[in-house]
C-alpha cells in the first residue's frame, strides 16, 4: 500500500511539472532571439548616439567598434526568427504586428535600408565626430521606419 501511494505522489508531481511547462509555452525561443538581436542593435546604436549628442566623448575606436558590430548584426540570417503565429494577435509576449507577415517584401526592404545606413555609418564613424553625426539620422531613421510600420507601441 505504501508503494502505491508513493507512485501516486510521483504522478501528482509529474502533473504539476507538466502544468508549469505548459504555462511557459509562450516563451518562444525564436521570439526571444529576435528580441536579443534588437537589443544588440539598440546597445550599439546607443553608444553611437551618446557620442553624437556629446554625452560621451568621441572616440574613433569606440565608434568604429560599435558601427562594425552593427555591420555584423545586420548580416545575421533572421529567417527562422519570424515564424508564422508569433504576432501580437497570436501570442502575448511580442510587439511584432501581424502586418509583417502580410508585407514580407516591404519588411525586407526596410531591413535592406538598415543595412545601407549601417554601411554608411561604418565608413563615417571612425572619421570624425561630424561624420558620425552626419550618418546618425539615416541610421536611426532606418530603425524607426520599421518600428513605425511593424512594431506595436509598448
Ligand atoms: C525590418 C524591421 C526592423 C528594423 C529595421 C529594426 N527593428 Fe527593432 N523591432 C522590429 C520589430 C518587429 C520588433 C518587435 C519584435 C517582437 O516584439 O517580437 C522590434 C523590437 C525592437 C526592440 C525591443 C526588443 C525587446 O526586447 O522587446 C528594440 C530595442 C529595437 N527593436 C531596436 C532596434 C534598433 C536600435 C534598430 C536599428 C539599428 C532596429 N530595432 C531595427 C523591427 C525592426
Amino acid at each position: 500500500m505504501k508503494r502505491v501511494s508513493f507512485v501516486t505522489a510521483l504522478g501528482l508531481t509529474a502533473t504539476i511539472f507538466l502544468g508549469a511547462a505548459t504555462a511557459h509555452e509562450t516563451d518562444n525561443p525564436a521570439v526571444t532571439a529576435r528580441m536579443a538581436i534588437m537589443q544588440l542593435y539598440a546597445n550599439n546604436l546607443g553608444q553611437l548616439g551618446a557620442m553624437a549628442k556629446g554625452n560621451v566623448e568621441y572616440s574613433a575606436d569606440a565608434a568604429t567598434a560599435a558601427a562594425n558590430n552593427l555591420g555584423l548584426l545586420v548580416q545575421l540570417d533572421q529567417s527562422t526568427l519570424w515564424p508564422a503565429g508569433t504576432d501580437t494577435d497570436s501570442i502575448s509576449n511580442t510587439r511584432a504586428l501581424p502586418e509583417i507577415w502580410q508585407n514580407f517584401p516591404d519588411v525586407m526592404a526596410k531591413g535592406k535600408a538598415l543595412s545601407e545606413a549601417v554601411t554608411a555609418m561604418q565608413a563615417a564613424a571612425g572619421t570624425d565626430l561630424a561624420s558620425l553625426q552626419g550618418a546618425m539620422g539615416a541610421l536611426g531613421g532606418a530603425c524607426g521606419a520599421c518600428h513605425k510600420a511593424y512594431r506595436a507601441p509598448e
